[in-house]
């Protein structure tokens, strides 16, 4: 049957999956300005991610994976090249509609947590629920599944900063999750945790993306990490040098 482009919709049962990469990058290029010789962190990225693809930026400590991350993330913006998220172009968005984007589609786990420690495990794993406009009782029913997704429906009111750095992660990666994002960005995630605990935090984040069928770019240096991606994205001084 004839099927006019751009006509593709999701959901229907006679439909096919949506196949529309999740993020596109074409030419992108990150120059930061310096005061002796421009630092050329991200130069001249091509890469497509599909939905619910888990892909690892692999590289040692400077090759560009966090500029790259922050890119894809849209807390960056390029100096050259387009990024495409869920279909839109950001790198001219104007930053109330990159706040949006990020707050409906994209999801962040950083390497040091970023919790607030005051705050307990639950209001953690609620902030993008609240800052997405959900309100009352919905708020708390939400952010115990997903502690409980993560194994930690017993530390639900203890202050984050309470809680061991495993147990931390555990919580930003229910944060990260909580409104349902199509791409979860990871940076270093298990970079501050040992190795019983990294093992927990990585195949949690594998699991929960494979599960949710979110998408999910993991930077990390270490190829033990990156064994969880379905594809591997091999980077050397700001370049992509392999794909496998
Ligand atoms: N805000 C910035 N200003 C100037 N240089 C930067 C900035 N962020 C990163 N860099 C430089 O860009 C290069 C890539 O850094 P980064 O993306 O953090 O690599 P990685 O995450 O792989 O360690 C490094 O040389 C780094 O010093
Ligand atoms: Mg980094």
């Amino acid at each position: 049957m004839a099927r006019v482009a751009g006509t593709e919709r999701r959901g229907g049962p006679t439909e096919r999956p949506d196949s529309t990469p999740i993020a596109r990058l074409a030419g992108a290029t990150k120059i930061y300005p310096a005061a002796g010789e421009d630092v050329h962190a991200v130069t001249d990225v091509t890469l497509a991610i599909a939905p619910g693809e888990i892909v690892a930026l692999l590289g040692r400590s400077g090759s560009g994976k966090t500029t790259l991350l922050n890119l894809i993330g849209t807390l960056d913006r390029p100096t050259a090249g387009t990024i495409e998220i869920a279909g839109v172009r950001v790198e001219a968005l104007p930053e109330e509609a990159l706040l949006r984007l990020r707050r409906e589609t994209l999801g962040f786990v950083f390497q040091f947590f970023h919790l607030f420690p005051y705050l307990t495990a639950l209001e953690n794993a609620a902030l993008p629920l609240w800052l997405g406009g959900w309100h009352g009782s919905d708020v708390a029913v939400r952010a115990r599944g997903l502690l409980a997704q993560v194994g930690l429906a017993d530390k639900a009111d203890r202050p984050a900063g309470s809680l061991s750095g495993g147990e931390m992660q555990r919580v930003a990666i229910a944060r990260a999750l909580a409104h349902d994002p199509k791409l979860v960005l990871a940076d270093e995630p298990t970079g501050n945790l040992d190795q019983a605990n990294a093992e927990t935090v990585l195949s949690l984040l594998a699991t929960l993306a494979k599960e949710s069928g979110t998408a999910l770019v993991l930077a990390t240096h270490s190829e033990a990490t990156a064994r969880i991606a379905d594809r591997r994205v091999h980077m050397v001084d700001g370049r992509v040098v392999e794909i496998r």
